[in-house]
């Protein structure tokens, strides 16, 4: 018998694709770089597994895999991969959850610190050679002590940015479509309060929301204009959650301090203006990674894709509607 053929389109691991190969025969995208149109048409036509990693499972990119039953995203959003179109042929697709929780929960306190205490306008400064004397005036930043963090979303990564901000004494508050358990709520030491009260009573608003048609611009000039002039926003979430022009209107305007991202609407592109402002600080969608949480989203990806190709549920269905219903 043959074996299911696999395409990884990032060079994971070597014990990770090593773990694949035992049972497939898999082929490596050999550049960390995303698939040009033709590298993908070479790639894909008998491929019946896909790890897709930094990379856009099109319905272009489906319509060339006829026989492809399982994709499986090396990361826990899923907004790269055309998922109706993957559940109306019954390909599995599955995302990596819990593992990348912690990581991305710390890049996104570090960057909420980063900007609130002007981390790398001092590091400029210090390495630009323009410090020649101390100065009680240069770099003020702002207290997060006894402040109000806003949590826009109390999934995984939420909860365990409210967890931080707990040791770092700030009061938290939450939004959310849904409304966890109230010792859940005890345990986070976090308020549930409505939307509007959210913006308006942040001192640093941070987003945790997945990218879904109702998520899109969630934060535009109607947003940013309800939070306090003193308000830092964060965002390590994803780019189009923000409106990047109203964005750059309200920091142009000072209508508030400050942000820290680590995802734009356009990325890899960056509106240029943001590039050019000193309250900003920014980093290229790295939230997960880390050494350790890269290495076990690449293996929870793998489990993922195994046990699906062996026509198995898979532990992080996106669609497992492919599971129950008639025809499964
Ligand atoms: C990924 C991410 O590294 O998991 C996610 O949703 O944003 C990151 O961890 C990125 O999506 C590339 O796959």
């Amino acid at each position: 018998m043959s074996l299911p053929k696999v395409f990884i389109t990032r060079p994971l691991p070597k014990a990770v694709v090593e773990r694949i190969a035992a049972r497939c025969e898999v082929q490596v995208h050999p550049e960390d770089a995303p698939l040009t149109p033709t590298q993908w048409a070479e790639a894909c036509p008998d491929i019946e597994g896909l790890m897709a990693c930094g990379a856009r499972v099109s319905k272009e990119v489906l319509a060339q895999a006829p026989r492809l039953r399982v994709v499986a995203n090396v990361a826990v959003g899923y907004d790269n991969i055309d998922v109706a179109a993957c559940t109306e042929r019954r390909i599995v697709v599955t995302n990596t959850p819990d593992v990348l929780t912690e990581a991305t929960a710390d890049l996104s306190f570090a960057l909420l610190m980063a900007a609130a205490r002007r981390m790398v306008e001092c590091d400029r400064y210090a390495r630009q050679g323009h410090w020649h004397y101390w100065k009680w005036g240069y770099f003020w930043g702002a207290d997060l002590y006894g402040k109000t963090l806003g949590v826009y979303g109390l999934g995984r990564i939420g909860k365990a940015v409210a967890r931080r901000a707990r040791g770092f004494s700030m009061r938290v508050l939450y939004y959310d479509i849904v409304r966890p358990t109230p010792e859940l709520e005890q345990e986070l030491g976090a308020q549930f309060v409505d939307r509007d009260t959210l913006l308006r009573e942040a001192d640093f608003l941070t987003l945790h929301v997945p990218l879904t048609p109702a998520t899109q611009r969630l934060i535009s000039a109607r947003e940013l204009a309800m939070l306090k002039p003193t308000a830092f926003l964060i965002n390590a979430a994803r780019g189009k959650v923000v409106d990047e022009t109203a964005l750059v209107e309200a920091l142009q305007s000072q209508r508030i301090a400050g942000a820290g991202l680590d995802v734009f609407e356009h990325e890899p592109e960056i509106h240029p203006a943001l590039l050019a402002l000193p309250n900003v600080v920014m980093t290229p969608h790295v939230g997960s990674a880390t050494s350790e949480t890269r290495l076990a989203m690449a293996s929870l990806a793998a489990e993922n894709l195994l046990v699906a190709l062996e026509g198995r549920r898979p532990p992080n269905p996106v669609n497992p509607e492919i599971f129950t219903e008639p025809g499964a």
